[in-house]
This record gives C-alpha cells, sequence and structure tokens, in this order.
C-alpha cells in the first residue's frame, strides 16, 4: 500500500475516532446484565419449594441505576417453559417493543435467550421487575428496580446512609405450575399461606438490615405478591414517606403505611431508639385471616433481641378501609420537588387539561362454561399466539384482534359481587387516540379490594371514594397535587379515578394487578398509534425482536420515517 493511501485511511480512521467520542458523549451510560433464569430451591416461608432464580438468587440481582441509562439485559431462559418479563413501572418511552407483556412481545422459548434493550427516561424512583408468563411470578424471577436522580438533579432529601430494597408479598408454597392448574380447571387460588419478605424466612436469627445508630436509611417497599394488601411498620420507628412511584411526595411521617399489590413506596427511617434489634412488620389488609411476617432490622454495635410485642395492625374491615382511604388522601406531590428533570414537578398543570375521554371500567367475577373468570365492563380478555403489538405493525390485526369490543362504559350494569352477566372471552384492545387526556374511573362492585395498574404511563390518582362513580364526583378530585404513579389500589365498594396524557406511542396494558384476576381475563391493551409511524413518537421494531405466530414469515413493514 503506497504511503498516501495510508495517511488517507489514517485520517478518516481519526474521523470515525472522534465522532465516536463525540456521540459516546452525548449518549446516555449503558448497564449490561446476563441473566440465568432456572428453577431452584427456595423457602421463603420456611418450607423448600422449587421457586424461580435469576443468577441464582431470589430475589433477583437488583438494577440499580439512574434517571436516562439505558440498560441491557441479555435473559436466557433455562425454565421450561415460555419466559417474558416485564420492567414494572419503567415507562418505555417510545418503546412498547420490551414492554415484556404477551400483547407485546413473543415469549423467550425455553433454552433460548433474548436481549432487552430499553432506556430509563425522565424516570426515577423504586420499582421491580417479574415475569408475566403463566403465574411464574408466584414462584419467583422477581427484583428490585431503583432509578436515582441525576447528580446535577437536586432530590429533596439530604442522601441515605444506605438504601434497602424490601420485595414483600403474599406467598403460595404450591408453586406457580400448581397455581396455574386450579385456575385453568376453573378453580380460583385461595388464601395465600404467608407473606414473604426478601425470600427469606425469619428462622436464621439473621438481620435483614443493620443501621448505625443516629444515621438515615431509605427503605424501598415494593408489593410483589399476588392479591394481597400489605401494611408494613417498624418497631418504635416512624417512616418518612419520600418518594412513591417515580414521585417525590409530601413528606409526611407514618406509623404505619398500606402497600397494595403492585404499589411501591420509599420511606427515611432514622436510627434513633436504643442501640438493639427491633422486627420490621408487614401483615395482611382486609383478609379473613391476619397474615403477619417479621424481618430483623440490627443496630451496629446493638445489644439485645427485639420486643417481642409487634406494633398493631391498623383497623380492619370498614373502620379500615376509612382508615386506608384517609391516608391514600394524604399522599401529595411535593410540587416545588424535582423528579427527573430539573425544573419542579408540579409545572405540569395536568388539573387544567379538558377531558378528551373517560373510561369507566367496572371490574366483574363470573363463570364461563363453569370456570371462573374475572373481567371488565363484561369482556374478560385472553391473549393471542400473535401479540397485537406486532400484529398491528405486520397490518395483519383483523386476522388476530377486533379494537373496541369493550365499550367505554358498561352495557349491562353488573349489580353485585357475584353477577352472572354474560361475560364474553375474547382479546380486548382498545383503540386509544394518541395525545388524548384520558380520565379512568375503576369502579369496584365487589367484595375484596382490588388494584390496577397501567404499563407505559404514570397517571395522576385524583380520587378515591366510597360508592358509585358520576361525574359530578369531579368535583371532588384532587386537582392539584394528586401524586403521579403506576398503581391505584380500588376498595371494596368503593371507586378510584387516573388521568394521564395518552403521549407515549405503543401497545400498552391495563391489568389487574392481581395475577390471579389478569390471568383470569380482568386487564386490556390500550393500543396508542401515532399516524405519522414517525421515529419522533415510536421506535422502530427492534432488529432483535422475537417474532411467533401469524408475524413469523411476513416480510418486514418499512421502517419508521425520521
Ligand atoms: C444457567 O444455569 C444452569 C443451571 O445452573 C447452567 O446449566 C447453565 O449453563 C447456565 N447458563 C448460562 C448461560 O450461564
Ligand atoms: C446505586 O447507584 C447509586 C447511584 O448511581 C450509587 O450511589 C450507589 O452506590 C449504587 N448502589 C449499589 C448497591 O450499587
Ligand atoms: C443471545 O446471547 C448472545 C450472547 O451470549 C447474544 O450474542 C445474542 O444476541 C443473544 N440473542 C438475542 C436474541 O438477544
Ligand atoms: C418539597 O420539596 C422542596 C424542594 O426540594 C423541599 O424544600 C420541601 O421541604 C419539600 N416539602 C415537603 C412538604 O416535603
Ligand atoms: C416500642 O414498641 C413497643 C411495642 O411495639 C412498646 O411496647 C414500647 O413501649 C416501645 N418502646 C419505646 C421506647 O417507645
Ligand atoms: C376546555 O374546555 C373549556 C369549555 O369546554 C374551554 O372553554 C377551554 O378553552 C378548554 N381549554 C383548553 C385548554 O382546551
Ligand atoms: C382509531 O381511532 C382513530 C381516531 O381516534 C381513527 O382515526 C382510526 O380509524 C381508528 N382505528 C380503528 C382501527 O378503528
Amino acid at each position: 500500500m503506497s504511503q498516501p493511501a495510508m495517511g488517507c485511511i489514517k485520517s478518516f480512521v481519526a474521523v470515525l475516532v472522534c465522532l465516536c467520542a463525540v456521540a459516546v458523549q452525548a449518549e446516555d451510560p449503558y448497564l449490561f446484565f446476563d441473566w440465568n433464569v432456572t428453577y431452584g430451591m427456595i423457602s421463603p416461608l420456611g418450607v423448600p419449594q422449587q421457586g424461580i432464580l435469576i443468577n441464582g438468587q431470589f430475589p433477583g440481582p437488583k438494577i440499580n441505576c439512574t434517571s436516562n441509562n439505558n440498560i441491557v439485559v441479555n435473559v436466557f431462559n433455562n425454565l421450561d417453559e415460555p419466559l417474558l418479563l416485564t420492567w414494572y413501572g419503567v415507562q418505555q418511552r417510545k418503546n412498547s417493543w420490551q414492554d415484556g407483556n404477551p400483547g407485546t412481545m413473543c415469549p423467550i422459548a425455553p433454552g433460548t435467550n433474548f436481549t432487552y434493550r430499553f432506556q430509563v427516561k425522565d424516570q426515577i424512583g423504586s420499582s421491580f421487575y417479574y415475569p408475566t408468563t403463566s403465574l411464574q411470578k408466584a414462584s419467583g424471577g422477581i427484583g428490585g428496580l431503583q432509578i436515582h436522580s441525576r447528580l446535577l438533579i437536586p432530590v429533596p432529601f439530604d442522601p441515605p446512609a444506605d438504601d434497602f430494597s424490601v420485595l414483600t408479598g403474599d406467598w403460595y408454597t404450591k408453586g406457580h405450575k400448581s397455581l396455574k392448574r386450579l385456575l385453568d380447571s376453573g378453580r380460583p387460588l385461595g388464601r395465600p399461606d404467608g407473606i414473604q419478605i426478601n425470600g427469606n424466612s425469619y428462622t436464621k436469627d439473621e438481620p435483614l438490615f443493620t443501621m448505625e445508630a443516629g444515621k438515615t436509611y431509605r427503605y424501598r417497599v415494593c408489593n410483589v405478591g399476588m392479591k394481597t394488601s400489605l401494611n408494613f411498620r417498624i418497631q418504635n420507628h416512624t417512616l418518612k414517606l419520600v418518594e412513591m412511584e417515580g414521585s417525590h411526595t409530601v413528606q409526611n411521617v407514618y406509623d404505619s403505611l398500606d402497600v397494595h399489590v403492585g404499589q411501591c413506596l420509599s420511606v427515611l427511617v432514622t436510627a434513633n431508639q436504643d442501640p438493639k434489634d427491633y422486627f420490621m412488620v408487614v401483615s395482611s389488609r382486609f383478609t379473613k385471616k391476619l397474615l403477619t411476617t417479621v424481618a430483623l432490622i440490627h443496630y451496629a454495635n446493638g445489644k439485645g433481641p427485639a420486643s417481642p410485642e409487634l406494633p398493631p395492625p391498623p383497623p380492619e374491615t370498614e373502620t379500615g378501609i376509612a382508615w386506608s382511604i384517609n391516608q391514600f388522601r394524604s399522599f401529595r406531590w411535593n410540587l416545588t420537588a424535582s423528579a427527573a428533570r430539573p425544573n419542579p414537578q408540579g409545572s405540569y398543570h395536568y388539573g387544567q387539561i379538558n377531558i378528551t375521554r373517560t373510561f369507566k371500567l367496572v371490574n366483574s367475577r363470573a363463570r364461563v362454561d363453569g370456570k371462573l373468570r374475572y373481567a371488565v365492563n363484561g369482556f374478560s380478555h385472553t391473549d393471542a399466539v400473535t401479540p397485537f403489538k406486532l400484529a398491528e405493525y405486520y397490518g395483519v390485526q383483523d386476522k388476530v384482534f377486533k379494537y373496541d369490543t369493550m365499550k367505554d362504559e358498561p352495557d349491562k350494569v353488573p349489580e353485585s359481587a357475584n353477577n352472572n352477566i354474560n361475560v364474553l372471552v375474547t382479546s380486548n384492545v382498545v383503540n386509544a387516540t394518541f395525545r388524548n387526556f384520558v380520565e379512568i374511573v375503576f369502579e369496584n362492585r365487589e367484595k375484596t379490594i382490588q388494584t390496577w395498574h397501567l404499563d407505559g404511563y404514570s397517571f395522576f390518582a385524583v380520587a378515591i371514594e366510597p360508592g358509585r362513580w358520576s361525574p359530578d364526583k369531579r368535583k371532588n378530585y384532587n386537582l392539584v397535587d394528586a401524586v403521579s404513579r403506576n398503581t391505584i389500589q380500588v376498595y371494596p365498594g368503593s371507586w378510584a379515578a387516573v388521568m394521564t396524557t395518552l403521549d407515549n406511542a405503543g401497545m400498552w396494558n391495563l391489568r389487574s394487578e392481581m395475577g390471579e384476576r389478569a390471568y383470569l381475563g380482568q386487564q386490556l391493551y390500550l393500543s396508542v398509534l401515532s399516524p405519522a409511524r414517525s421515529l419522533r413518537d415510536e421506535y422502530n421494531l427492534p432488529d432483535n425482536a422475537l417474532l411467533c405466530g401469524m408475524v413469523t414469515n411476513l416480510p418486514k413493514p418499512p421502517p419508521y420515517s425520521i
């Protein structure tokens, strides 16, 4: 090769290197994970059983990241069943391709792997991930996901001495395959066997966490269970609420906090008591039989065992519901605090936006062909072999599902808990309009508490009230400082209202966060299509996307334009 040619190549390389450097600087950092999902023995209630482990652990590895980080998780499915993980509470901007629900992605076949790629864009706070396939969540595969603020963004409290993740939830010793068989045969799950805290049963006298006297710690508490609302408290210590599902809250102090299925919150706990051991207590709410589990918190250099006298749970029954609703109403968005962005959270004036569409969703239970099903507005959802998102993208949705079979309000009003209105089992996909500002009212006419979660968004939880909803109830909404979050509880015989702007194009799952109910049909998808087919609104189908069902061999549609 002659000298001039060499020089040309050198300078070309130099330009490339230079461009790369700029690109890297402009791009947000990447975090890489390799996860091996396997079965293994666990004993969250002290009884050994087969669980789902990630890299040998239950709970799985924590994803500890910072706003706008890019997360790359290569998941090897070494189970004997298809697998999908969802990144709960991660809004997946423009990217329902990675949301990990059967309506958006083809499952990872046993013995194969798939690499999730997503960005925790403009988000902070506490969350978790879990498997959405079958009822695998009942066996594990769950782990913490926490998003820190970027260095330059002020956080409305001092950095804690440590950051503890508490993943707690009801638990069945049966394992997900037996539970799935129960549901498939038309029977209910029944009562859970207990409550687990971080997969440990308190038998070993080993502390779960250690605090140093005088220091303040952040506890991130998530209810990762199947159906049971929980109350969280720590002997002789108060809980200062600072964050809830990605929002900074007004920092009220509580003796105990209700955490419903799918909800997460952060509290600050100061080690300001006698240096000895204390129990962290988690107990069930609104269940016939009170379930209680403890874990040990140790003071470094502390002496003395925890007192066997546990702080009492809040009241149950009617007064308990009133207590819990009051607590919900005390949760407020701190309007002046920043979240992921430098500007204050409260600069988004959601209360001044006109509602463009109202969904009133009434849950019900029914028997279809003798089998238990759960429904919303009379429709009990089933997934299709071809994920709805892929069917839509490839233009074959007509062969897979019909939009808007469910009405925005129920036609026939199920009057009581065990109503036997006609329930139709079908794929429930709503054609929702991009950028609409929607109000979703959940009305619960059953006798048990519900929780609802929306993927792809956070919503303003503007009201919870006993009784039935009607438009005049809007005058009671909190249109100023309701907390922006992603999961809401709906008490028996009550309703809850949330509001959000559908500004994130994609196919988004709106579901009962109770595993049994979602599995038996209490869920739907919101298809939020941007007519522009533009990369401004939505990313392209990822190159490594798994294909299945009708789209397996179809030619790829033209990519979205700039
Ligand atoms: C995953 O774990 C299983 C069981 O321990 C092991 O056989 C397999 O080699 C592991 N796979 C990877 C990719 O680490
Ligand atoms: C988690 O991330 C934060 C912020 O990047 C860092 O300060 C902290 O040390 C990390 N914690 C762990 C356990 O890696
Ligand atoms: C599976 O893992 C390998 C690395 O072990 C990686 O190169 C490949 O891209 C992964 N497959 C998918 C579909 O992500
Ligand atoms: C709200 O956040 C601001 C700004 O960080 C902070 O100064 C204030 O103490 C917080 N207010 C409450 C009531 O928590
Ligand atoms: C600590 O809590 C227990 C009950 O949980 C109570 O009996 C005891 O008086 C408390 N001690 C202090 C110092 O507050
Ligand atoms: C909201 O609706 C009211 C009355 O229906 C109308 O006067 C107002 O201009 C609307 N506001 C916006 C921001 O569209
Ligand atoms: C979905 O709704 C939009 C209007 O919001 C309409 O233009 C479009 O045709 C609808 N799509 C289907 C398939 O019904």
